[in-house]
């Protein structure tokens, strides 16, 4: 069976135009695929903490004893599990002071693990340990306009960043939906129709 993993991290719940949008696409992949299994992940309903020493000790060999942190490691290797096992993943994301909200980095924090997610080769090149063959769609949303050739283009920190932690990892089938220009009363509804309309046309593709 088709496996999604559906994550949010805008804070703005139902005013969310992120969630709306990646709703959208979980929706019309369950029409592309029916019986698809969908995971959700709500990072702003269940927010990942910051890294703390007791988890970077625990990576090189000091186990911690707080019921806490090995509570939030296993919760990081289920993270990484979830993402082994997807076929699908759709990410949520709005531009929070021109890069990921801090739920989304907390995240990819738990994912990016050398030796689980990459690593580097004899040559010190490092590559991706996510197999092959998944595919990522994001919903990006944002207040202004950063698109090439916008005066604000070179404070583009958020769609560039999340393309960069994926790849890492092995996730470079990646399709962005965009809606730009939220906070630009004249664009608003015309940008996020626009990203609907082209959510609307994803067509089947076997995982
Ligand atoms: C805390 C915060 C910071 C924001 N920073 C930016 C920003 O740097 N650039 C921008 O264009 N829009 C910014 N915005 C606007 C959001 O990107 C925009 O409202 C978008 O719709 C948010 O997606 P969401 O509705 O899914 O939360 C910010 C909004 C919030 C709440």
């Amino acid at each position: 069976m088709t496996k999604l993993w559906h994550i949010d991290s805008s804070v703005l719940g139902e005013n969310s135009a992120s969630r709306k949008l990646s709703a959208a696409i979980v929706a019309r992949q369950q029409a592309l695929n029916p019986g698809l299994e969908v995971e959700y992940l709500d990072l702003a309903a269940n927010p990942v903490g910051h890294l703390s020493p007791a988890h970077i000790g625990a990576l090189f060999g000091h186990p911690p004893e707080d019921a806490a942190t090995l509570a939030d490691i296993a919760r990081g290797q289920g993270f990484i599990d979830t993402l082994f096992a997807a076929d699908i993943i759709v990410i949520g994301v709005p531009m929070y002071n021109f890069g990921l909200p801090t739920q989304l980095k907390a995240w990819a924090d738990r994912v990016l693990v050398a030796g689980k997610t990459f690593k580097y080769g004899p040559d010190g090149v490092p590559f991706g340990l996510i197999p092959a063959g998944k595919k990522v769609y994001i919903a990006s949303t944002r207040g202004g306009l950063y698109g090439p050739g916008s005066p604000a283009a070179g404070l583009e920190h958020q769609e560039s960043h999340l393309l960069a932690l994926l790849g890492f990892i092995g996730l470079t089938d990646v399709t962005i939906f965009n809606a730009d220009g939220l906070a630009i009363p004249d664009l608003k509804a015309q940008s996020i129709a626009t990203a609907e309309a082209e959510i609307a046309t994803l067509a089947f593709e076997p995982a």
